[in-house]
């Protein structure tokens, strides 16, 4: 049972659209000139249309449940935009006003989705990355006691819920032992926890990050600007100190950029940049594997959020 009574009034009815969250189905992709088929794990189904709204039912009702939100509670976070609009959804379904801190540099899509959802806006200047958003957020979280700051980045529910679904999940829809989970990482909670969760099922399982070719700083790089929105955000994430990681795999921005629109066109899979970045380096995986190996994958989000993005350019 998701609902939890805490000190706000019962709204059972309005929160129906916490339920459509998760259960995301896996769906084989066969690329013929490769030769290879991927698990795609369709995130991009979600209601909010991200991998996020995990995150954020489960932080908010875990908060609820401790007692730790009241009715006058404001969520406030910063985000590159996905986790923003699906705390701005879960927020409007639970009752509590939200507030999102986020980079001037995010879509435009980004910014009208989280506004439309009822949530508060506050762009910051994109010179200093993350940080400045997480510095801010402390700020506004210190003058007033009503903030309530999910952190996800640094908090720990990101990864264990990611561990007890999205990986479980996987676990029950794949048939036979997995060979490869290949992943791109923002805050490194859906990395971290599904990674665990397989490894613990099939220790030989290789667990692998994809970072961009323009960033790679797993592979010991200085980081420099891509295209692939919502991972690589300029730091390695704690969270990913705990991700059973066995390598990484670089895909340039151009790389993950015609893949995701290869998804578009031949798969009919309207899904970001990340997802077509995750697929690319799923695919140069399984180029070297054995035939009928087990590679799967994450599609994380949808791609209506791109409109104004180079995804698009070439198109229009
Ligand atoms: C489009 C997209 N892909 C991938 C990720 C990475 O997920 P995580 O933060 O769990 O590492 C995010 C995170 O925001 C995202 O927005």
């Amino acid at each position: 049972m998701m609902e939890t009574t805490g000190l706000i009034p019962n709204r059972t009815g309005r929160r129906a659209v916490l339920r459509l969250i998760g259960n995301t189905p896996l769906a084989p992709l066969h690329f013929e000139a490769e030769g290879v088929t991927l698990l795609a794990k369709c995130e991009f189904l979600n209601p909010s249309g991200s991998v996020k709204d995990r995150l954020a039912r489960h932080v908010l009702l875990d908060a609820e449940e401790r007692g730790l939100l009241r009715s006058d509670s404001m969520i406030l976070e910063c985000s590159s935009g996905n986790t923003g609009i699906a705390l701005a959804m879960v927020g409007a379904a639970m009752g509590y006003r939200v507030t999102i801190l986020m980079s001037s540099s995010a879509s435009v899509e980004r910014r009208r989705l989280i506004r439309q959802l009822g949530a508060e806006l506050i762009l910051f200047d994109s010179a200093g990355m993350y940080q400045t958003g997480i510095e801010l957020s402390r700020e506004m979280a210190a003058k007033d006691g009503r903030y309530f700051l999910p952190r996800q980045f640094e908090n720990p529910l990101n990864a264990t819920d990611h561990e007890r679904t999205t990986g479980e999940e996987i676990l029950r829809q794949v048939e036979g032992p997995i060979d490869v989970f290949v992943h791109g990482f923002g805050t490194g909670g859906t990395l971290a926890g599904c990674g665990r969760a397989i490894k613990k099922r099939w220790p030989g399982a290789r667990i692998v990050a994809m970072e961009p070719a323009e960033q790679a700083l797993l592979a010991g790089e200085c980081p420099c600007c891509h295209f692939i929105e919502g991972v690589a955000d300029g730091f390695v994430p704690p969270l990913l100190r705990d991700a059973p990681l066995d390598d990484s795999v670089k895909v340039k921005s151009a790389e993950a950029l015609a893949m995701t629109r290869r998804l578009h066109q031949e798969f009919g899979l309207l899904v970001g940049t990340s997802s077509g970045a995750n697929v690319a380096a799923a695919l140069r995986l399984g180029a070297k594997m054995k035939p009928g190996a087990t590679i799967v994958t994450l599609l994380c989000d949808r791609a209506e959020r791109y409109f104004s993005t180079p995804l698009f350019h070439e198109a229009n």
